[in-house]
């Protein structure tokens, strides 16, 4: 079966949809970041501050490689940030964006502080949302858009995406 990989930015969902769809289609389902942190037996944020962004990135692109048991996969949101990583998901399956708007993602990580770059200024965090749509975008095999959408209906059109291919 053609894995299915989520990708957006972060507090798009990924978790949440992917682990729902899992759940009603007996996939199976991993988040990149719980698997890194479990593999590095640290989390996330520590790996940012002590050994810096690019090591987590190459981590991320290894792990990408490792994740040959799984059917559902929530990547983290700077996937796209190495262009090989595309390359390991249309090889292995079908890439779908999660699009949702920076208001809404503003409103959902409003009091999160465990995202090195969500931790950040407004114009900062901006600036990357805006850098990343294009990126998203490219790698997308189709784009799912999430705004006033529940769960299940997202769900839904992922099944019937998946149906089509
Ligand atoms: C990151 C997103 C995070 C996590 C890390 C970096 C990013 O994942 O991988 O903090 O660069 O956007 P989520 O998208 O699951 O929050």
């Amino acid at each position: 079966m053609k894995k299915i990989y989520l990708i957006g930015f972060m507090g798009s969902g990924k978790s949440t949809i992917g682990s729902e769809l899992s759940k009603k289609d007996s996939l199976t389902f991993v988040d990149t970041d719980q698997f890194i942190e479990e593999k590095y037996k640290t989390r996330i944020a520590r790996i940012f501050e002590e050994d810096g962004e690019e090591t987590f990135r190459n981590y991320e692109v290894e792990t990408l490689k490792d994740l040959i048991d799984f059917d559902v996969i929530a990547t983290g949101g700077g996937i796209i940030e190495r262009k090989e990583n595309k390359v390991t998901m249309e090889k292995n399956g079908v890439i779908i964006y999660l699009h949702t708007s920076f208001k809404e993602i503003d409103s959902r990580l409003k009091n999160d502080v465990d995202r090195p770059l969500w931790n950040n200024d407004m114009d900062n965090k901006m600036a990357l949302y805006k850098r990343r749509i294009p990126l998203y975008k490219d790698f997308a095999d189709h784009v799912i858009q999430t705004d006033d959408k529940t769960v299940e209906e997202i769900v839904r059109e992922i099944e019937e995406y998946t149906k089509s291919v």
